[in-house]
């Protein structure tokens, strides 16, 4: 079968990263083709491509046998593409009725002279609203639907507009499960019509429950394209994570009983931007607690939001029973929660200081009595604090008054975890703490975080790298779009069943 859609060779580089990299993707006439990956795989920037709304920096898109170097979006949508996008492009003001012709008229030419004719728009859009099963009025005012409802209408302009190509970029991320059964037959609907459907997402039981085919994309290449009817979950999910699932971890965890005191409380958290939503666990002293998921599924939004590094909606975080009222990092290391950034670059080092002053900082926040770090710094202190950390995590410097730049990453890593220690913390947040460091630096970096919790401290590890969870914790939840979906004691954790619950979990309150 000729495919309606070929785009070949697609890449697509924005400074400083390559998104796609000599992508081939194709769409057959009425299927439904998954486009399948992690967050920040390169999906919506291919679809963005097929819209004509981003130019590739190499590569066609061929539609209906047309060959098209340099489409433009009205070519994109007179070709019959027609994308219902992550961020809903619908304008709030307008009534569903407009909202459906606004996207027509601006794409059709009658002669020249556009003449407006409310009662067919009118009765049109009935018709539209009939088939798509959305019962309101066409006067109805787009600010007054849910995101369901807005889908629903964005859906219904695209049969308007005789869309031959439907791309749906992660339509279920704020539906019930409801909503979610009556977009799934409307996708069926669109099928019967021979119009095909390219449905994104990285949800694992939508996808072998409708589509036909789809293809995983990983770090923005094209890993393959299978049969749904012909492809397990599980060679999926190895697609997606790159590599071959383990099972169990071969190594031997230590057996570490964690205490049953709660160190660590936090209840409800819900994040001022919505990444995170009414989010709950417990630490426990002693414990080293991991947190699994898929990039992109909220784990480091939720340490911002405790470590007061980002705006709260809702929420509460308790240490050893007592409410905490962090609204800053620095009110944060003054209670005894210290974090350990993903990126270091960014938001760790000091970048343009020495050694001495990148281990010191932490302590001396900790210690001062004022709202800030202000003027009297001690520098004998400070230099005693860095002497003591830099020989204790034994990092490989020429000189204590050197610029922190000019160490490898492990060594850095090693200063901003000396820093941590310092202050005397009683919960050590790691964000992907091993990220781009060597084999050797990531052993002594584990065996520093079970001291610490053998010592009491409450230890939680974010981390993308199964195997190294199952290797230092104690107990792993799983997250995904911002809240936890499983949890796991280290015994039952396994890269299978972690993957699972990332990918496999209800909609349940996720309506807003
Ligand atoms: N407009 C842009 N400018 C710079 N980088 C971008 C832009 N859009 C996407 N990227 C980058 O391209 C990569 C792929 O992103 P995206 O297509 O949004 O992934 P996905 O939809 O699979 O989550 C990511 O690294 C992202 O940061
Ligand atoms: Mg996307």
């Amino acid at each position: 079968m000729q495919p309606i859609v070929e785009m070949r060779g697609i890449t697509k580089r924005f400074p400083g990263v390559v998104a796609l990299d000599n992508i081939n993707f194709d769409v057959l006439p009425g299927e439904v083709h998954a486009l399948l990956g992690e967050n920040g795989a390169g999906k919506s920037t291919l679809m963005k491509i097929l819209s004509g709304a981003y130019e590739p920096t190499a590569g066609t898109v061929v539609i209906e046998g047309v060959e098209h170097d340099r489409l433009t979006t009205k070519q994109s949508s007179e070709a019959g593409i027609s994308i219902i996008y992550q961020e809903l492009s619908v304008i709030e003001q307008l009534s569903i009725m407009e909202t459906i012709f606004v996207g027509n008229l601006a794409t059709t030419k009658v002669a020249g002279i556009p003449v407006v004719d409310h009662k067919a728009m009118y009765k049109r859009t009935k018709e539209l609203l009939e088939q798509v099963g959305l019962k309101r009025d066409p006067m109805t005012s787009v600010r007054d639907l849910s995101i369901s409802e807005k889908q629903m209408v964005e859906i219904a302009r695209a049969i308007a507009f005789s869309a031959k190509v439907i791309v749906m970029d992660e339509p279920t991320s704020s539906l019930t499960d409801e909503e979610v059964n009556q977009l799934f037959a409307i996708i069926a609907q669109l099928k019967a019509e021979g119009r095909s459907v390219v449905y994104i997402s990285h949800k694992l039981k939508e996808i072998t429950a409708m589509c036909d085919r789809v293809t995983v994309l990983k770090d923005g290449t094209a890993v393959g394209t299978r049969d749904v009817a012909g492809v397990t979950v599980d060679q999926l999910v190895t697609m997606m994570v790159g590599r071959e699932l383990q099972g169990k971890y071969n190594e031997k965890h230590e057996g570490h009983v964690a205490s049953t005191t709660p160190i660590l409380e936090v209840k409800g958290m819900t994040r001022r931007d919505g990444y995170v939503k009414n989010a709950e666990f417990t630490l426990y002293e002693g414990e080293i607690l991991g947190f699994s998921g898929l990039v992109g599924s909220g784990r480091s939004e939720l340490m911002e939001v405790i470590y007061g590094a980002a705006p709260r909606r809702d929420g509460s975080v308790l240490l050893h029973g007592k409410p905490l009222s962090i609204k800053t990092p620095y009110d944060a290391v003054k209670a005894g929660i210290c974090m350990l950034t993903e990126d270091r670059r960014y938001t760790g080092i000091l970048a343009n200081f020495s050694l001495r002053r990148n281990f010191a900082i932490g302590e001396q926040i900790k210690s001062s009595s004022g709202g800030g770090l202000i003027g009297l710094i001690d520098f004998a202190r400070e230099l005693a604090i860095a002497k003591e950390q830099g020989v204790a995590m034994q990092v490989k410097m020429r000189d204590i008054e050197q610029n922190i730049t000019e160490l490898s990453g492990g060594n850095q890593q090693k200063v901003l975890l000396g820093r941590q220690l310092a202050t005397d913390a009683k919960v050590i947040i790691f964000d992907e703490p091993t990220k781009g460091i060597d084999v050797g630096t990531k052993a002594e970096f584990y065996a520093i975080m079970r001291r610490l919790a053998n010592e009491g401290v409450g230890v939680i590890v974010v981390s993308s790298e199964m195997p190294e969870l199952l290797a230092v914790c104690d107990r792993i939840i799983v997250f995904a779009e911002g809240k936890q979906r499983a949890e796991f004691p280290i015994e039952e954790a396994t890269e299978e069943n972690l993957v699972r619950a990332a990918t496999h979990y209800g909609n349940e309150e996720e309506n807003q």
